[in-house]
């Protein structure tokens, strides 16, 4: 399974790079905002800047809602860099926008997905990506984890190679679920990523035997 950071803020992005186990990253207009990227140039550096810090994919999503314009805007995301990967809406002009892209060889992520049939339309586009929003489901109390396990059975029978990036992953708990269900990827925060790392009787082993060690060689 392959974990992307989901944020833009380039400190977190270089840390779970430096740990060695980040695939890649995920940003959306919200995390722009929050780290004050405002103004094309910015945001235009700012993805330059994480494709710079990560050997893997960096989703860039489109603020375009027509045809027209998602291409316009897509196609110049992709020019940035060769791992750009142009996050687009789950909407009508959307699933249109990704068969276009697929068409062209540029790599897609379809957002905002909230059901398998969604799923479906962005598999049959030919999404290189879904990110179905797992905690967003939770949140109104709906199972986000059912949709995952309902879009691998779809996927699977039918052998789309769409990648099931599970999104709005908040804890890590998340992480494991969807580890076990098979989810291609997941989209988490720092923390659900660090969290993994996690468990007492790994800190008070390490304590012990630190602590023999040293009564050991008399210290
Ligand atoms: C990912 O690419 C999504 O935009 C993101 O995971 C949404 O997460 P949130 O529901 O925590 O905002």
């Amino acid at each position: 399974m392959k974990f992307f950071i989901d944020t833009a803020n380039l400190a977190q992005i270089k840390e779970a790079h430096d740990m060695g186990v980040l695939d890649g990253v995920t940003t959306n207009p919200s995390l722009m905002a929050k780290e004050g990227i405002t103004g094309h140039e910015n945001i235009i550096n700012h993805y330059k800047a994480i494709c710079d810090i990560t050997d893997g994919d960096v989703s860039a999503e489109v603020i375009a809602t027509t045809f027209d314009e998602i291409v316009a805007e897509g196609e110049a995301l992709a020019k940035l860099h060769e791992r750009i990967v142009v996050k687009v809406p789950m909407i009508k002009d959307g699933i249109k926008a990704i068969k276009y892209f697929t068409s062209k060889g540029i790599k897609t992520n379809c957002t905002l997905v909230f059901s398998a049939g969604q799923a479906l339309l962005a598999a049959k586009a030919g999404a290189t990506y879904v990110s179905p929003f797992v905690g967003r489901l939770d949140d109104i109390s709906t199972d986000g984890l059912t949709l995952i396990e309902d879009i691998r059975t779809i996927y699977d029978n039918y052998g789309y190679p769409t990648q099931i990036l599970a999104a709005s992953v908040r804890h890590s708990m998340h992480v494991i679920e969807c580890a076990k269900i098979g989810a291609d990827v997941i989209t988490a925060p720092l923390s659900a990523i660090v969290g993994l790392l996690k468990h007492p009787l790994t800190d008070n082993g390490l304590a012990q035997f630190l602590a023999d060690h040293a009564k050991a060689a008399g210290k």
